[in-house]
């Protein structure tokens, strides 16, 4: 008899209750909500599928490390230990922390982009698509053809199109190109991961054509979770040693905290150029906070912190894929394969 069951890692250590709503009343909140449901009160609703982002429960540890939040202005203790943990996972030598991916963002594009450019992505998230779009630049979408196709089955349909990346550089020419980015996992495009084959790929033409490469790394760790499963070469490989090697193949990566941080908000810009770095610095002065927390609290940057640990446990990462392929899988019960262990 197969295992059919997913053992959740974890104890369930704490729970907040649900209102349960009646029809009538659901009706009549998608009535007065226009049906958009932004519009609707949290309490209106009793499943919430609205979005991953920032609704996860935190773990016991990173509950723990609030407490330990240092809240000084300048030179917090707890953006130290923000920054060396990602420093050491990303490798990238300037940290730069901000209260949501978004705000990586806008940072970076409105320091780095100028109206005119063109800027290549497998497919831009909706806030970095209207941050380019804000500073007057061209979002490219150039996912491969099977991303383009829900029925299609292929391992990474997140990867992007190389010939067509070159062309689009060739086209706008280099000059008009500020980066190159790919959005691991490809969020837009049904969350589809990236192979390692194709970021090294992406690096290849951005050196051959002296191009910055950034990710949009805020699922890195499902990612990497991807190319162990699916990739081969790396079925024996951490998800810790994956991550750092798809870091190590770009620039810098914007990120939100919201997703794999596992923390309810927060973010970062992260970069080895340190010029760059600096005028991201000064536009984070003006609207963002001192470089050291960014628009956070300590505490936050403390949850941060611990949750960019806990991401690349492999039970978690078995457990949090695996949970979606029963959910797809379920209806047709032959068809669901065991947990790999
Ligand atoms: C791929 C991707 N990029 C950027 C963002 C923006 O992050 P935030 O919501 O923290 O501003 C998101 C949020 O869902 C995302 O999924």
């Amino acid at each position: 008899m197969p295992f059919r069951t997913i053992i959740e890692p974890f104890q369930i250590h704490s729970v907040q209750a649900i209102n349960f709503s009646t029809p009538e009343e659901r009706r009549a909140a998608l009535e007065r909500s226009g049906y958009n449901p932004f519009m609707l009160h949290a309490d209106e609703v009793i499943i919430d599928l609205l979005t991953d982002s920032g609704t996860g429960a935190m773990s016991a540890q990173q509950w723990a490390r609030l407490m330990n939040g240092d809240e000084s202005y300048a030179g917090s203790r707890s953006y130290y230990r923000f920054r060396d943990v990602v420093k050491d996972l990303t490798g990238f030598a300037e940290v730069i922390p901000t209260h949501q991916g978004r705000a990586a963002e806008r940072i970076l594009f409105s320091t780095v982009m100028s109206p005119g450019d063109v800027v290549p992505n497998n497919t831009h998230f909706d806030t970095t698509r209207a941050n380019v779009e804000y500073t007057g630049a061209q979002a490219l979408d150039l996912v491969i053809a099977e991303g383009r196709e829900p029925a299609v089955e292929h391992p990474f349909k997140g990867n992007i199109d190389i010939p067509a990346l070159e062309r689009a550089l060739d086209d706008a020419g280099t000059d008009r190109v500020p980066f190159v980015m790919v959005t691991v996992t490809n969020n837009s495009g049904g969350g589809q991961p990236v192979s390692m084959a194709n970021l090294r790929a992406v690096r290849e033409v951005c050196d051959r054509y002296d191009v910055p490469f950034y990710l949009d790394a805020c699922r890195f760790a499902e990612n990497a979770w991807f190319i162990k499963q699916r990739e081969d070469g790396f079925a024996d490989r951490t998800p810790r040693e994956i991550a750092k090697e798809m870091f190590s193949l770009a620039d810098g990566c914007t990120f939100s905290a919201k997703k794999d941080g596992l923390a309810n908000i927060g973010g970062f810009l992260a970069l080895n150029d340190s010029e760059v770095a600096a005028r991201c610095r000064n536009l984070l002065i003006l609207t963002e906070g001192f470089p050291t927390y960014g628009g956070l609290a300590g505490r936050d940057l403390e949850a941060i912190a611990q949750g960019l640990d806990e991401v690349l446990d492999e039970h978690y990462l078995q457990y949090r894929v695996n949970s979606v392929w029963y959910l797809a899988h379920n209806w047709e019960v032959d068809r669901y394969e065991p947990v790999k262990s």
